[in-house]
């Protein structure tokens, strides 16, 4: 009886061997990689359902293919010489005219250290400098030195609460709206301001990755910061300027 045991054992010892080998692989790949998986949750998907009145376009296969797009148009060379020519005093002058208004509603102080989001050429960054608003810098996927550095806004190259005040129009062009938004919470400091200027009323072309039919989704996605301000603007196409104010604690 004893003996049988053994031999039983003695036979079963490979497939034994490999299960344990098997099981010992297995926890330790999923120790290692619970850091992984989560920073590509992060990412790709929502932290939670996305508020209705937002919806990401499909049609984006991958990252890259974003991007490509994005870079598509804002690598055009003809595009590139009208918005540094022919365009630039045109929007210099109504970015201008829209800080102008922000500084008079205390919103924005000449020594506010700004940044503008999605700021291509960097008209808005020179109509900040124009208006007093010294310390202004831009990023963009392309940069244009010296008002524009190169950087991803799903990334900000920057430190955490680094700005008193960031403003963007490229709302639309987030792929990941949540991270956009995170990011702005990120690198704002404790009781800055944030300006986005949106599109409600119609659909963008098709170089936007999101969708946005009211306000609602951005209240959801400022987490930590307070609504201030809604109100109607006729910006290249853009028809609505909402203020938050990140919280001060
Ligand atoms: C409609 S243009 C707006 C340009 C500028 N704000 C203006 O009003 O003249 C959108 C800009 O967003 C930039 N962009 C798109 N995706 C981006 C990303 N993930 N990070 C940074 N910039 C991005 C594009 O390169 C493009 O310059
Ligand atoms: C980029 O634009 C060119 C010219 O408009 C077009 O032929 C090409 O398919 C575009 N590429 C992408 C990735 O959208
Ligand atoms: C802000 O800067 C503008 C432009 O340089 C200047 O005219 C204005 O007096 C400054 N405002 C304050 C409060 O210093
Ligand atoms: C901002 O820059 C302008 C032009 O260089 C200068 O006249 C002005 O004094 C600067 N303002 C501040 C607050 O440094």
């Amino acid at each position: 009886m004893k003996t049988d045991l053994l031999k039983l054992l003695l036979i079963l010892k490979p497939f034994l061997l490999f299960i344990f080998l098997s099981l010992s692989i297995f926890a330790f790949l999923s120790l290692k990689t619970p850091h992984q998986t989560l920073q590509k949750t992060a990412t790709t998907t929502p932290p939670e359902k996305l508020p209705s009145d937002l919806k990401i376009r499909p049609g984006y296969s991958s990252y890259d293919a974003y991007l490509q797009r994005q870079l598509n148009k804002t690598l055009n060379p003809k595009l590139r010489e009208i918005w540094t020519t022919r365009d630039w005093d045109r929007k210099v002058k109504v970015f201008s005219e829209f800080f102008e208004s922000l500084k008079q509603r205390d919103l924005l102080f000449n020594g506010s250290k700004s940044l503008c989001i999605g700021a291509r050429v960097g008209q808005e960054v020179a109509a900040l400098k124009r208006v007093g608003v010294n310390n202004s810098v831009g990023i963009d996927l392309v940069p244009y030195p010296p008002l524009v550095l190169k950087g991803d806004f799903h990334h900000q190259p920057f430190d955490d609460e680094t700005f008193d005040f960031e403003f963007s129009n490229v709302f639309d062009h987030a792929l990941y709206p949540w991270k956009f938004v995170g990011e702005i919470e990120r690198t704002l400091k404790r009781g800055g301001i944030c300006v986005l200027h949106v599109l409600l009323s119609r659909r963008a072309d098709k170089y936007s990755a999101n969708d946005l039919y009211s306000v609602k989704p951005l209240e959801e996605l400022f987490k930590n910061s307070e609504l201030m301000e809604i109100r109607s603007i006729d910006g290249f196409g853009l028809d609505t300027e909402v203020v938050f104010r990140k919280n001060k604690n």
